[in-house]
């Protein structure tokens, strides 16, 4: 590497809404805790797409102990733009994960204009095929209409949605729209 920085130090961040978790980010957050020193998984306060279900203490609980196991991932957030972000925590790498092609297009956009901003790269995981189809508005999506979200979601991500429910009181939770 040219800017002094050993490949023992580099740090990967991962960014995300996180609203929720899926068992798909956690793969990401698995494979690259395997390939990468240090992992912080960078929470957006404000996710551009949507008001968000979960508070950013919520999704930044549940990440937590999620990543409880994982000695080298830690959990933080930010607000405005994730170039910034990374230049301001030295990171070397920020890490996505690709489900479909259509993701593609949209990523490289971001990772342009990132790479532009901060001089950071961005590097593609492909999703593991048994997530493919997972996301965090189709969980919420499927959940909140009553639909097992069991095998998509770690457990206490479950125990995070069904309070949520409970706490609307029972069937419907208003969805924001994109
Ligand atoms: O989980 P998401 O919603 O797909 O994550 C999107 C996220 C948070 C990575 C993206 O919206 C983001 O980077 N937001 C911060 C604002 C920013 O930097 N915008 C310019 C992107 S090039």
């Amino acid at each position: 590497m040219n800017n002094g920085t050993t490949r023992s130090q580099i740090h990967a961040v991962y960014p995300g809404s996180f609203d929720p978790p899926t068992n798909g980010h956690l793969d990401v957050i698995h494979r690259a805790s395997s390939l990468f020193p240090i992992v912080t998984v960078a929470v957006v306060v404000n996710p551009q797409k949507r008001d968000p279900l979960f508070t950013l203490d919520e999704r930044d609980e549940m990440l937590r102990e999620c990543c409880a196991a994982y000695d080298n991932v830690r959990v933080e957030h930010f607000r405005g733009l994730l170039a910034d972000f990374v230049k301001d925590k030295r990171a070397n790498v920020i890490v996505k994960g690709l489900r479909v092609v259509s993701d593609f297009e949209s990523e490289m956009q971001f990772a342009h204009m990132n790479r532009s901003l901060s001089g950071v790269d961005t590097m593609f995981l492909m999703s593991d095929s048994s997530y493919s189809f997972i996301s965090s508005s189709l969980i919420k999506e499927v959940f909140l209409q009553g639909g097992d979200v069991s095998g998509f979601v770690p457990e206490r991500v479950l125990h995070f949605l069904r309070a949520k429910r409970q706490h609307s009181g029972g069937s419907h939770v208003d969805l924001p729209r994109h």
